[in-house]
């Protein structure tokens, strides 16, 4: 992970950071607590806390990562967003952990959002994560997801069919995944898609809603 003014930082937080926050103007006005998996340098969770003061952000990450993630939390000084807790999404139970409640299995958020991870987790990973989902989320509440998708098993570009291929010669178990099996999944556990949008360097932000 790369540093910068002793935090945490990614460079592609700081670019996507302006397309994401238009599709949450549009999305979170009816939320007031939101699930954020996967949180990595904290820098999307302290920008969107800062606008979306209404809304009381739950940053996680995996144990190993969250301590790196609170650096930055911690600094913001921001009411609305807490301590960081640690979340692996392959947990039999996502014990979300919480300043004021304490350890609570069945929490429910009004949105979740996770940004550049389904491709980073294992195939079975991101199984676990739509189950979580299911489990966490309230009815008709949206689930938010950044990244790069495979499309009837193309990819939208050259550059993504090289971050793939370089992903996999870290990990062969990421890689960029297939729209529909993610979508298919999401159905299974009652995620209805609402909006499929194409963000800048070939990304997109993916919304579903809740059904029960
Ligand atoms: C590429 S980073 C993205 C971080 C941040 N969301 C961003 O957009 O900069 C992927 C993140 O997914 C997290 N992650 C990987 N496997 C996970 C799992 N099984 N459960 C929860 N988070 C996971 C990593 O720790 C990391 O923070």
């Amino acid at each position: 992970m790369k540093f910068n003014n002793s935090l945490p930082y990614s460079q592609a937080s700081e670019n996507n950071k302006i397309a994401i926050l238009k599709v949450f103007k549009q999305h979170l006005k009816g939320s007031s607590t939101l699930l954020e998996i996967g949180g990595g340098t904290g820098q999307h969770a302290a920008f969107f806390s800062d606008i979306f003061k209404t809304i009381h952000w739950q940053s996680t990450d995996l144990t190993s990562n969250v301590n790196l993630l609170n650096l930055r939390i911690l600094q913001t000084n921001l009411s609305n967003l807490p301590r960081a807790t640690a979340l692996d999404v392959n947990q039999a139970d996502w014990k979300l952990k919480d300043e004021t409640d304490g350890d609570v299995k069945n929490r429910k958020f009004d949105s979740i959002f996770t940004a550049n991870s389904l491709h980073i987790m294992s195939a079975s990973s991101v199984e676990n994560f739509f189950q979580g989902i299911a489990r966490h989320l309230r009815g008709s509440g949206l689930l938010l997801v950044y990244g790069p998708f495979k499309y009837s098993g193309s990819f939208t570009s050259k550059s993504n069919a090289l971050f793939d291929q370089w992903l996999k010669d870290k990990d062969p178990m990421s890689g960029i995944r297939d729209f529909e099996w993610v979508n298919t999944i999401a159905k299974t556990n009652r995620l209805q898609l609402i909006e499929d949008n194409a963000m800048p360097a070939n990304n997109q932000m993916l919304v579903w809603t809740k059904f029960e």
